[in-house]
């Protein structure tokens, strides 16, 4: 099962799925060593890297909008993805990353991709007509993916969900609407956005987005484990597999489905080297971000990495009160001899 975006070509077609607030660099990065083959930005508003540019101040804030742009070179491919709902600005925005010369640039390397994001489902954002709204206005979809396209040589990829609600599922037509307007792959998010993230996905979605257009379509939602990555790719016959949640605390995800797929077995790395890459990931946030944010921003990752270890419930508790990065460590520290203790050999 292999994908080409462009000029690159993914083999098995394994994406991290965007997530702001979760898919920053260094969770990216952490990914993609473990087998994600293609990375998404966490959303970009268009219009505010827009007026970023427009400002008059010498040095950005750093939690302005070019940081979230910003791509390494341990990250290729990666692909940019914009929210917004005026052609205008989305286009504008597209062609900067593109150019990658942008006011506050911190690009090491430029995207291979630009996504748009018809799936948001926050309030904010559907209130003005952005992010999954755009389900339910295929035209204007249609304009800002012809507008983006027409500006930019990079492929143009759109994320979409199912439909609004229950009552209006229209991925299919819209997938159609898309690829006509330039679209080079679309993925599938198969919830609604009435649905939010729960309950569970309804893949038929996926099939039926397939059949209806010629351009790659990847199928997402509810992949928390190789079985459930083979089987989508069975059910639906997409081209591609992006994994969300399931890789939340669990990068590792990405080399078991692989192994699965290329008929090997995988074995999950132990209490210590999981507990191993959690410092890490902390360590390598805190360099990024510095402490105070680093830190505040880990320890939701730092629990995920718990997920089903003896003791974590306690050991979550002492890291959310923790103060200093050493304060975590000492608590992954003793998880490691404890299950050590238990496991000698
Ligand atoms: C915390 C969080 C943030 C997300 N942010 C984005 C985003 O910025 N752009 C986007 O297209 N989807 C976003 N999503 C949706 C995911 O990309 C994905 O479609 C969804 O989680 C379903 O996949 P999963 O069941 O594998 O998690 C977000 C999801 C979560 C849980």
């Amino acid at each position: 099962m292999s994908i080409n975006i462009g000029t690159i070509t993914l083999t098995h077609g394994l994406m991290l799925a965007p997530m702001a607030g979760v898919t920053d660099r260094t969770f990216r990065r952490l990914c993609k060593r473990y087998g994600a083959e293609y990375l998404v930005s966490e959303m970009v508003s268009a219009k505010a890297l827009c007026y970023e540019q427009r400002g008059k101040r010498k040095s950005l804030s750093p939690s302005g909008t070019a940081p979230l742009a910003a791509i390494t070179r341990e990250e290729t491919p990666m692909a940019i993805q914009l929210f917004g709902s005026e052609p205008k600005f989305m286009a504008e925005a597209a062609k900067l990353l593109e150019e990658s010369s942008y006011r506050g640039c911190q690009s090491e390397i430029p995207p291979v991709a630009i996504d748009i994001n018809m799936g948001c489902p926050v309030r904010k954002i559907t209130g003005n007509g952005e992010g999954s709204a755009l389900m339910r206005n295929p035209q204007l979809a249609g304009e800002i993916v012809h507008a983006v396209s027409r500006v930019v040589t990079l492929p143009v990829t759109v994320k979409i969900r199912a439909g609004w609600d229950a009552s209006s599922i229209n991925a299919p037509e819209m997938a159609k609407i898309l690829e006509e307007a330039g679209a080079s792959l679309i993925c599938v998010h198969a919830r609604t956005r009435e649905q939010l993230y729960a309950p569970g996905a309804d893949w038929q979605v996926i099939t039926d987005t397939k059949r209806a257009v010629s351009i790659p379509v990847v199928g997402n939602g509810d992949v928390n484990s190789a079985e459930d990555a083979i089987r989508l790719f069975a059910q639906t016959n997409c081209d591609g597999v992006m994994v969300g949640r399931g890789a939340m605390g669990n990068p590792w995800i990405f080399s078991e489905i692989i192994a699965r797929l290329e008929g090997k077995t995988f074995a999950y790395p132990s209490v210590a080297e999981r507990l191993r890459v959690a410092s890490e990931h902390l360590e390598q946030m805190i360099l990024h971000k510095g402490e105070r944010v680093g830190l505040a921003e880990a320890k939701k990752h730092i629990a995920w990495y718990l997920t089903g270890l003896h003791g974590a419930a306690s050991a979550r508790a002492r890291i959310m009160t923790a103060e200093k990065q050493e304060d975590v460590v000492r608590v992954l520290d003793q998880m490691v001899i404890e299950s050590e203790e238990k496991h000698p050999f």
